[in-house]
């Protein structure tokens, strides 16, 4: 543990700015960073000393909880013996061969293959590339296109950030990558049919979106069964069912983006479990490690993966990574997917989840300035309105989130995150019930410190 005193936390902050691009670099941001030197289960502690829940697992992936000493052994374990191997053609390693077979029998039904990779962004790239690659295998190479959704986020690679349906994310990068397309609310929404979701976006605007593109010329439809940095929105009932009924109808493959729902988040192993549904490829990431070394995965169906091993030499799957199937990263891979399971993470993320949930209904559901409560398991979010009442001079918009997160942060300890007007929370996996308590102490305080002055 390194306690540090000012003038060494200026002289820290100075080399940042100095010499550090952050991810989503403004700045602006970076003035008064809190540097996190150490953490504890959902705890984490800041050069300075201050502790804080962590209330988004970091960036929604640290889902075992900090400082896990098992996790620590197991990569040091595997780094004396051999740290790297290579994966390629005719080379393999035990623990990416042992961690195959356990994320496959972890997921769905239908999955029959792995591929590892370093990240979200490129297990979505790579699913993406992998359902063209399929189309092409069955003597249907003008299946090209991918429907992306607004609101989603899939990543940082110059086609995971145009299949994400946030503007901000293109400003500047483009020409954005093409055959990549987004759906769209119908100009009359009565138009619309089925369940809205969270964000009130249709099933039916995915049919929408494959009518209007031409069947024939779609390769899959990508889909977070929570959309998670676009601000945590939940799906209807039925929404995930209709996808899965409409992907069929045309002949269109479902990627589940599941690189914040995998492993436990919403309460079950895989999200898209609670409505019956399989996707044909899902994405994975975070979660896998619990962020303790980088990794991620596509995983794709038995029938993708019968297709992918019985190519001509003509056809191989020219696909590859350095690091895929790192064998530290699966060791500790390996260990993690053995502590959710252990300690029956899952489990807590439901019924966790469900005392966050209820506790934010029971703040705020008659509350002026909050509106359209979501909660799955370990994931949630509320929006804030000013339209409620606006006489109480209600500071609305991105304002008054960033309000409510720095007051969570500064007189809560509890670190969250908010999207525009939303305020979300995603806590690691192992959060007891008096640490839900607290984080929902903080948020109260916060929503009120902000809109009942
Ligand atoms: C749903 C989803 N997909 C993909 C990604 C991209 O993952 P990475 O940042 O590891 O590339 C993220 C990152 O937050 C995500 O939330």
């Amino acid at each position: 543990m390194t306690i540090i005193d000012e003038n060494a936390y200026r002289k820290l902050t100075e080399a940042d700015l100095e010499n550090l691009i952050h991810p989503q670099h403004y700045s602006p941001d970076h003035q008064e960073p809190v540097i996190f030197d150490h953490g504890k289960g959902v705890w984490l502690t800041d050069v300075k000393g201050k502790s804080y829940i962590d209330g988004l697992s970091c960036l929604w992936n640290v889902a075992v909880g900090h400082g896990r000493e098992e996790l620590a052994d197991a990569a040091a374990d595997q780094i004396r013996k051999v740290a790297f191997t290579n994966n390629y053609t005719g080379y393999s390693n035990v623990p990416a061969i042992e961690l195959a077979a356990k994320v496959i029998s972890l997921t769905y039904e239908n999955m029959g293959g792995v591929f590892f990779t370093n990240s979200g962004s490129e297990s979505n790239e790579g699913a993406f590339k992998t359902a063209r690659f399929y189309w092409n295998l069955k003597g249907k190479p003008e299946k090209t296109k991918l429907i992306a959704r607004e609101r989603a986020y899939h990543g940082g690679t110059l086609a995971t950030s145009t299949m994400t349906g946030l503007p901000p994310f293109w400003k500047y990068f483009g020409p954005l990558v093409p055959n990549i397309v987004h759906t769209q609310a119908p100009e009359n929404p009565e138009d619309s049919v089925g369940e809205p979701n969270s964000d009130g976006e249709y099933a039916s605007w995915i049919e929408d979106s494959i009518l209007r593109e031409g069947p024939e010329t779609v390769a899959a439809v990508i889909c977070e069964p929570v959309k998670g940095a676009g601000g945590v929105w939940t799906p209807s009932e039925s929404y995930f069912r209709d996808v899965r009924e409409i992907c069929d109808k045309y002949d269109v493959l479902l990627i589940a983006d599941e690189v914040i729902t995998g492993f436990g988040r919403t309460g079950k192993m895989f999200a898209l479990e609670r409505w019956n549904v399989q996707p044909d490829i899902v994405t994975i990431a975070k979660a896998i490690t619990s962020g303790y070394i980088p990794m991620g995965a596509f995983i794709v169906s038995r029938e993708i993966r019968d297709a992918l091993k019985t190519v001509p030499a003509d056809a191989k799957f020219m696909h590859a990574y350095t690091n895929s199937a790192h064998p530290t990263a699966s060791a500790v891979g390996l260990r993690n997917l053995q502590i959710i399971e252990e300690e029956d993470l899952v489990a807590n993320a439901q019924s966790m989840g469900d005392r966050f949930g209820a506790g934010l209904h029971s703040i705020f559901d008659d509350h002026p300035h909050v509106t359209n409560i979501r909660q799955l398991g370990l994931i949630a979010g509320f929006s804030t309105v000013a339209e409620r009442d606006p006489d109480q001079g209600y500071d609305a918009g991105n304002a008054v989130g960033v309000k409510i997160q720095t007051h969570m942060r500064e007189e809560g300890s509890v670190i969250t995150r908010i999207v525009g007007d939303n305020v979300l929370f995603a806590p690691p996996l192992c959060v007891n019930a008096g640490e839900i308590d607290q984080m929902l102490d903080a948020v109260k305080a916060a929503v009120d410190s902000v809109t009942l002055t």
